[in-house]
């Protein structure tokens, strides 16, 4: 382990990949705190979900959900039987639901790595539940609602036809019943509160048949934050466990920490003349005298090429322009204004280096996206390594 003292922190560092040195920091300790915040807003008896899919929001789901885990999260959440196995084979014992949706040939499979799909409509409940019962096996589901996202989900005026599916079910047990909010971002307009409205008089109706799912959830990282009536007995949370506020109209309820940072080292330098053209098109030509460095990263490593000519990185502290098309692997930016910027120094894509800090939400308005999408296409061949900061 290697210790780096930095301002009031110390590092606790895993060594880093010899090689390439573009690799992201996951900060395990930032993980602890943000799962922490989520407890204590929403207090000791509503159970907790933390949502890890897509590679746990780019930081790496096998790591994030082992910090989890021991951080005392009652579920996860994957969106597909890929996702699940692999938390399975990292060795997650806890509960971990199929988010979004399911197979009849992947039944085997959910089967043997007890994974607990959603079912969201009534065909996979019959050929789930035919399945099951042809191999002896009995498996847990949360059935899911569609109050009003429009995307998966039973429909609630169907609900007649639903109900008498759920009475024929033997094999399949019926653990959650949930529904999603379709303003990701902020939670207190009147269409959250009718999507909580009609989950209310669905949750009704299968009580009065007698049904009692141990779960009830529709709580993502903005309700969490700001709709307490939202809680049921169990939160969903994603973005907020990695540090990251759903909405500017969040950040002064609670305070979270990112817990990942993305950086590079300069591959070259070199000096241009005025006139110089960089990269591919031609869409960015030196109009003085400059330094031009060249980061090993482009859009393979997720890195979007909506940031040419757009977006930043982090230099000695200061703020480099990326200059010119982004390309697969490689990412010029303009060192000119950092004076005895050099080989080898390091170039921060996301997070903090001495007084600048790149935020996702940042990066995302660069690249006219959300703060989710720049996490989760952080590409494969970026090593994610894990490390713990603690405050003095
Ligand atoms: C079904 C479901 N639940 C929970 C979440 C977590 O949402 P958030 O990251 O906004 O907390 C998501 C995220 O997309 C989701 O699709």
């Amino acid at each position: 382990m290697v210790e780096i003292a930095l301002s009031s922190f110390v590092f606790l560092m895993a060594p880093l990949p010899k090689g390439r040195p573009t690799v992201c920091l996951i900060d395990s300790e930032a993980l602890r705190w943000n799962f922490r915040q989520v407890r204590e807003t929403i207090g000791p008896d509503v159970k907790i979900l933390s949502v890890v899919k897509a590679n746990g929001y780019g930081h790496g789901a096998s790591g994030v959900a082992r910090v989890l885990e021991q951080a005392g999260t009652d579920l996860f959440g994957v969106a597909t039987l890929e996702e699940g196995v692999e938390l399975r084979q990292a060795g997650i014992r806890s509960p971990i639901i199929l988010l979004a949706g399911v197979y009849p040939e992947q039944v085997d499979e959910l089967i043997r790595y007890d994974l607990t799909p959603a079912v969201s409509e009534l065909a996979m409940l019959r050929s789930l539940e035919m399945l099951a019962r042809g191999r002896g096996a009995s498996l847990n589901f949360h059935l899911k609602v569609d109050t009003g996202m429009g995307r998966i989900g039973f429909i609630p005026v169907e609900i007649d036809s639903w109900l008498q599916e759920l009475a024929k079910l033997e094999a399949l047990k019926l653990q959650g019943l949930f529904s999603h909010f379709s303003h990701a971002d902020s939670v207190t307009g009147d269409y959250t509160r009718c999507q909580l409205e009609v989950f209310g008089l669905v949750i009704n109706k299968l009580h009065e048949r007698g049904y009692d799912p141990p779960f009830l959830h529709i709580a993502n990282s903005a309700a969490v934050i700001t709709f307490p009536e939202a809680y049921l007995n169990l939160v969903r949370p994603g973005l907020m466990l990695y540090g990251i506020h759903p909405s500017p109209e969040t950040t002064h309820h609670v305070s979270l920490r990112p817990a990942l940072s993305w950086k590079t080292r300069i591959l070259q330098i070199k000096r241009l003349p005025a006139g110089a053209s960089i990269s591919y098109g031609r869409t960015f030509i030196t109009p003085r005298e400059s330094v031009i460095g060249t980061l090993p990263v482009g859009y393979a490593d997720g890195y979007s090429r909506l940031l040419s000519n757009r977006g930043v990185v982090l230099v000695r502290g200061k703020r480099a322009p990326i200059v010119g098309r982004l390309c697969m692997d490689l990412t010029m930016v303009d060192l000119t204004e950092i004076p005895g910027a050099g080989l080898g120094d390091e170039a921060v894509l996301l997070g903090r280096q001495g007084g600048e800090t790149i935020s996702a939400d940042e990066m995302a308005g660069w690249a006219d996206t959300i703060s989710y999408e720049i996490l989760t296409s952080i590409g494969a061949r970026v090593p994610r390594v894990y490390y713990s900061s603690k405050e003095d």
